[in-house]
């Protein structure tokens, strides 16, 4: 593309046509994971890039956790390869992710609840100012830092004073983002963020899952819920069982495909047969054996439509 660079009123422009531009910040290759002899994780590709969500699916025990772990440092594979910036990495703990710019938005997050917004936003790398030993507190200077980062990523908080434990679980989880991405992330991994969140609030999250992407992070959102995952992903990967059963990107995959993968097809089939035993339960909606379909997602109908 030779788009000419966009000289706004800022004279700095940051972005220097980085020839890297779409290398994967972070890849898996084969990687893979035993605890003692428990297999937790296999064979596992995955590839996460600038401006791009992967989304990572699966049901309980499959082995999304464990995949973040690894990426942010809490666990290291004992298998495949694991890749930062093109090159084989090893960390020791969350603190070398962090340092290659990979944070990890936890779902118990981190807060202190009864400190101000502003407070947490800075907590554990609080802002000074004055020559030691007098060194104290920049509160003025976090305060605006705070607000202007979270207007920044479209976050409006009436009150940066308020405790944080008064908002709301999905504000606070926009609030550790906003965080990340002020602290220097390029990689921002949410571990099922919208899991206990009622649909507005979801909607929040993912808005701000959808801004982080617009200023050039790469996000791995680990979900449930194909819905969630199809309203802002680029690419999707359902481990089941700790393999990766499928791995599609989005032009390849409709709601309907990734939503009967991550039901289990095959389960559902046998869950309706038994129900349908019971009486009572409306399985009219449920597939029939038979009726899924297969492994490899079928391509859409393209835009340019034949006929
Ligand atoms: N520290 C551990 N020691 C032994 N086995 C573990 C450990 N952590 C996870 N496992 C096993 O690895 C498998 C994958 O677990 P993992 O937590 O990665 O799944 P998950 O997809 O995150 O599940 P959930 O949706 O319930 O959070 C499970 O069978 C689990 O029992
Ligand atoms: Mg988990």
């Amino acid at each position: 593309m030779t788009t000419s660079k966009d000289t706004g009123t800022h004279g700095a422009v940051l972005q220097d046509t980085p020839p890297e531009g779409d290398r994967p910040l972070v890849e898996l290759r084969g990687a893979g994971k035993a605890y003692g002899n428990v297999r937790a994780l296999h064979g596992v590709d995955l590839t996460v890039r600038p401006a791009g969500v992967t989304c990572v699916l699966g049901d309980n025990g499959a082995g999304k956790s464990t995949l973040i772990k690894i990426i942010s440092g809490l666990h290291q594979h004992t298998e495949g390869e694991f890749l930062v910036d093109g090159a084989p990495v090893r960390f020791a703990s969350p603190r070398d992710a962090l340092d290659k710019g990979i944070a990890t938005v936890y779902q118990d997050l981190a807060t202190v609840p009864l400190m101000p917004v502003w407070r947490n936003f800075f907590l554990g790398s609080e802002m000074t100012k004055g020559p030691w030993p007098v060194r104290r507190l920049d509160i003025a200077r976090m305060k605006a830092t705070a607000d202007e980062e979270l207007r920044n990523m479209g976050i409006v908080l009436d009150d940066l004073e308020q405790p944080i434990g008064t908002l709301s679980g999905g504000q606070r989880q926009c609030v550790a983002i906003a965080r990340a991405v002020y602290f220097g992330a390029r990689v921002l991994i949410l571990d099922e963020p919208t899991a206990a969140l009622g649909v507005k609030q979801s909607g929040v999250v993912l808005k701000y899952i959808a801004a982080a992407r617009e200023r050039g992070l790469g996000v791995i959102f680990i979900t449930h819920n194909p819905h969630h995952a199809y309203m802002v992903g680029d690419h999707f990967s359902v481990l089941r069982l700790g393999t990766l059963e499928l791995s599609a990107e989005r032009a390849d995959i409709t709601l309907e495909e990734l939503t009967n993968h991550m039901a289990g097809g095959a389960e559902l089939a046998a869950l309706k047969h038994e129900l349908a035993q019971v009486g009572g339960v409306d399985t009219a909606e449920l597939p029939d054996e038979g009726a899924l379909p297969a492994a490899a997602a079928a391509p859409r109908p393209s835009a340019d439509g034949g006929d």
